[in-house]
């Protein structure tokens, strides 16, 4: 649940027919955010829309945003500008364009956006996105822009469609429980995602077949809590995720499972033992903490302590002893002191995480921590993220280092930046590049790994690569 940049075109650029209609979705924010803006393309297929690469290219634009923090919104609205030229000069060319803002910042500011871009056409949260060609053809025939931001009883799943276009590469996200219950003081998420809910095992399983089926060697389960999923099971009880995560590995074949954002109040006993005996479990976490100071912790609602996290990250080690550890940290919430602080350093120093992504608190209307007194100075911030990035900085280099001189299984997910290059991800999710046939794309094969650099690491494919 973390970068904001604008991640890239979702489905690959595909020929526009002239029956066609060309698409183009941005997508800012989480995985969730990506994986909707998958499904969104899904929905709208049938009516003819076919991904192209550029907005020029489109007749119907998609923003999905994202409201995390503030400059997130203000991105939105920077695009907007620019995307309202891109309308205006197609309009000169006698082209029509369909303009729509999806996302959390379409449900938390839905009115605003119309009242600031009054050339928006379609307005529509993240739970209404399965009526988009219902709402295509209202905006056509409308006068006015359409907005929907209700919270629907129906939950969108059921009537998305089963055809899924997979992601090329052989990894997939696919979302199993979606929302919020939790209430953390600074996060807008229970307001734009609305309650916690889970899909069905039975839904979840026939999804991850069909992306099976269609290469798919890794899925990333996602959800606001995806520990807190509870999903009715095909036999009328309650599965968990260690549950699922099991019946995908064993039954669908699913040969490298990963899960995000898991909430340190939800890792239950049976999904620690899973990551002991289960091997298509990687073993990477992405543990979000927020803060290591017990005061800040209770003043955020998170719902544990500092110790408590290292407990369960010792439990966690103990069951997979190659276990990595990422994680989600925010300086200066309201009340945080220096003392506070500290403490957040002593956590990061005491356990040692392979990634991080860290940021200023930054107040959200309608969320408890915005009116709290004592918000912390604007430098204060800066001072205590520099110090705090400098330190996971020196984590995650040290981490990777010691990569260094192993053979490790790689899953091919794309080409590289460099011509005849291609690029993956170790087990460890980290980015790795090497020389190597566009063949192996969708595929794991071993690499040695030579050298690590800021964000990625290189190296050769070893003899014996391929696993297919
Ligand atoms: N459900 C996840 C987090 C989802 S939001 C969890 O509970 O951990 C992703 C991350 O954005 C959070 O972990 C937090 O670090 C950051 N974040 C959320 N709201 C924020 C805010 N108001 N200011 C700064 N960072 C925030
Ligand atoms: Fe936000 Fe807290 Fe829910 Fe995570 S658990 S989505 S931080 S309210
Ligand atoms: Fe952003 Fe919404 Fe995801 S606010 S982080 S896109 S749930």
């Amino acid at each position: 649940m973390n970068s904001l940049s604008p991640r890239p075109g979702m489905a690959q650029p595909e020929p526009v027919t002239p029956s066609a209609r060309g698409l183009h979705v941005i997508t800012w924010g989480c995985q969730m955010n990506v994986y909707d803006s998958e499904r969104m393309s899904d929905v709208l297929r049938p009516l003819g829309y076919r991904a192209v690469g550029t907005p020029d290219a489109a007749d119907m634009i998609i923003l999905n945003t994202c409201h995390i923090r503030d400059r997130a919104a203000e991105k939105v609205f920077s695009e907007l500008g620019r995307l309202r030229l891109v309308k205006e000069e197609r309009a000169t060319r006698g082209m029509n364009t369909v303009l729509a803002v999806a996302g959390c910042v379409a449900q938390a500011e839905g009115r605003e956006i119309l009242a600031r871009a009054p050339y928006v056409d379609i307005v529509l949260g993240p739970q209404t996105y399965h009526r988009l060609p219902e709402m295509v053809a209202r905006a056509a025939r409308a006068a006015g822009a359409v907005i929907e931001t209700d919270f629907p009883v129906e939950q969108k799943f059921d009537f998305l469609p089963a055809e899924r276009v997979a992601p090329a590469g052989g990894a997939a996200f696919l979302t199993i429980q979606e929302g919020c219950d939790k209430f953390c003081s600074f996060c807008v998420v229970p307001y734009t995602r609305g309650a916690e809910s889970s899909r069905p095992a039975a839904a979840v399983l026939a999804e991850a077949r069909r992306l099976a089926a269609a290469g798919v060697r890794e899925i990333t389960l996602l959800g606001q809590n995806v520990n807190a999923y509870h999903g009715e099971g095909p036999d009328g009880g309650t599965w968990g995720l260690a549950r699922l995560a099991r019946v995908l590995a064993d039954e669908v074949g699913i040969e490298r499972i990963r899960y995000t954002t898991s909430h340190p109040r939800d890792m239950e006993d049976d999904l620690i033992a899973a990551h002991g005996d289960l091997p298509q479990l990687m073993p990477f976490l992405h543990l979000p903490v927020q803060s290591g100071s017990d005061r800040v912790l209770a003043a955020m609602n998170r719902g544990h302590t500092a110790d408590e996290y290292r407990v369960l990250v010792d439990r966690l080690r103990s069951a997979r002893p190659d276990l990595a550890l990422s994680s989600d940290f925010i300086v200066g919430h309201p009340g945080e002191t220096d003392a506070d602080f500290a403490d957040t350093m002593r956590l990061i120093r005491d356990i040692g995480f392979a990634q991080a992504y860290s940021f200023k608190y930054s107040s959200r209307p309608g969320t408890p921590a915005a009116g709290a007194g004592a918000q912390v100075p604007e430098d204060v911030k800066d001072a205590r993220l520099q110090e705090l990035q400098a330190i996971l900085r020196v984590q995650q280099d040290t981490f990777n280092d010691a990569t260094v001189g192993r053979v490790t299984p790689v899953l091919f997910t794309g080409r590289g930046r460099k011509p005849g290059q291609i690029s993956g991800k170790s087990p460890w999710l980290q980015a790795v590049n090497v020389e190597g046939p566009d063949s192996l794309i969708g595929r794991v094969a071993n690499v040695d790994i030579r050298h690590t650099y800021t964000n990625s690491l290189g190296g050769v494919l070893t003899e014996e690569t391929d696993r297919a």
